[in-house]
C-alpha cells in the first residue's frame, strides 16, 4: 500500500500541499464552532488540525486505514479521537456528525460510491458532506509535471487521470448519487515553492503515493531519466508549483 509510509515522508511529499489546501477547504465549508466533524482518510492530520483549531479537538474524529498515519496523528493531535478504518465501512452510527469530509481520499477508495454513501450515512440530516480530489484531468495536481515526465519514460505508467473524482463534475455526481441535495462544486488552488530542483525532486524518491511508488519501482537508470526530464521541464529552481483541487459539498 503506497500509504504504508512514515508520516514525515508523507508530509514532505503531499502534506506541504494538503496543509494549505485544508485551510482553503475549511474556509469554503465555513467551518465554525459548535459543530462536530469527521475527517475520513485523515492521513497524518493536515485537515484534522485545521478542523480541531476551528471546532475544538474534542469535536473532531479522524479515520484512516494506514497504521503509521493513525499512530502519527495520535502523537500530533492527542486530544482528537482516531480510528483505523476505511471510508467504505465507517465504525459510526447513522447521523453521528454535523460535517463529514474526505480531502484527497475519494480517488483511493476501493469503492468510491460506497465510501461517499458512508460519509452521508454518518452525517445528520441537514449536515454537510464534502470531498476533494486534485484535478488530474486538467494536469493541475501537484505531481502532474512528474507524472508527465514518468509517462515519457514509462508509457504505460498510471498518471492518476482515470481515478474517481479527478475530472470536473465527478465529485458532484458521487454526492448526488449518494442522496445529497443542493450539491455545489468549486476549485481550490494552492501554491508551494521549492527553493531548488533537488528540494522539489527529493520527495518523489520517498515512495509515497502512486507517483512515488512508481518511481522507486524503476531501476536506477530509468529513475535518472525521469529526474532529467523533470529538470528539463522545471529548471534548477526556485520552482513554484500551483495545484488545484476539485471540491464538492452537499447537504444530507
Ligand atoms: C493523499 S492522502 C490524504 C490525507 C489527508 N486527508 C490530507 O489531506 O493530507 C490519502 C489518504 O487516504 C487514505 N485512504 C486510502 N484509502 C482509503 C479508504 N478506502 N478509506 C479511507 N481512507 C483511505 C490513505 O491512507 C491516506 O491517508
Amino acid at each position: 500500500m503506497s500509504f504504508n509510509v512514515a508520516a514525515t515522508a508523507y508530509d514532505r511529499f503531499m502534506g506541504r500541499f494538503s496543509g494549505p489546501l485544508s485551510v482553503g477547504f475549511a474556509d469554503w465549508l465555513d467551518v465554525r464552532g459548535g459543530s462536530t466533524a469527521l475527517d475520513v482518510g485523515s492521513g497524518p492530520g493536515a485537515l484534522t488540525e485545521v478542523l480541531a483549531d476551528r471546532l475544538g479537538a474534542a469535536s473532531v474524529i479522524a479515520v484512516d486505514p494506514s497504521e503509521p498515519f493513525v499512530a502519527a496523528i495520535r502523537v500530533r493531535l492527542p486530544e482528537v479521537v482516531v480510528f483505523q478504518a476505511s471510508a467504505e465501512e465507517l465504525p459510526f452510527g447513522d447521523q453521528s456528525f454535523d460535517l463529514a469530509v474526505a480531502q484527497l481520499v475519494v480517488h483511493f477508495m476501493s469503492d468510491p460510491q460506497r465510501g461517499v454513501g458512508e460519509l452521508r450515512r454518518v452525517t445528520r440530516t441537514g449536515g454537510v458532506v464534502a470531498v476533494s480530489v486534485w484535478d488530474f484531468e486538467g494536469r493541475r495536481a501537484p505531481q502532474s509535471t512528474f507524472l508527465g515526465a514518468l509517462l515519457s519514460v514509462v508509457p504505460d505508467a498510471d498518471d492518476e487521470v482515470g481515478r474517481a473524482g479527478a475530472h470536473r463534475g465527478e465529485l458532484v455526481s458521487l454526492l448526488e448519487k449518494a442522496g445529497c441535495r443542493d450539491v455545489e462544486e468549486t476549485e481550490i488552488s494552492v501554491t508551494v515553492t521549492s527553493a531548488t530542483f533537488e528540494e522539489w525532486w527529493e520527495p518523489y524518491t520517498l515512495g509515497v503515493g502512486p507517483a512515488g511508488a512508481q518511481l522507486v519501482a524503476l531501476d536506477a537508470e530509468r529513475q535518472e531519466l525521469v529526474r532529467q526530464r523533470c529538470l528539463e521541464l522545471l529548471g534548477t529552481g526556485p520552482i513554484g508549483t500551483t495545484a488545484t483541487a476539485w471540491a464538492a459539498r452537499g447537504i444530507r
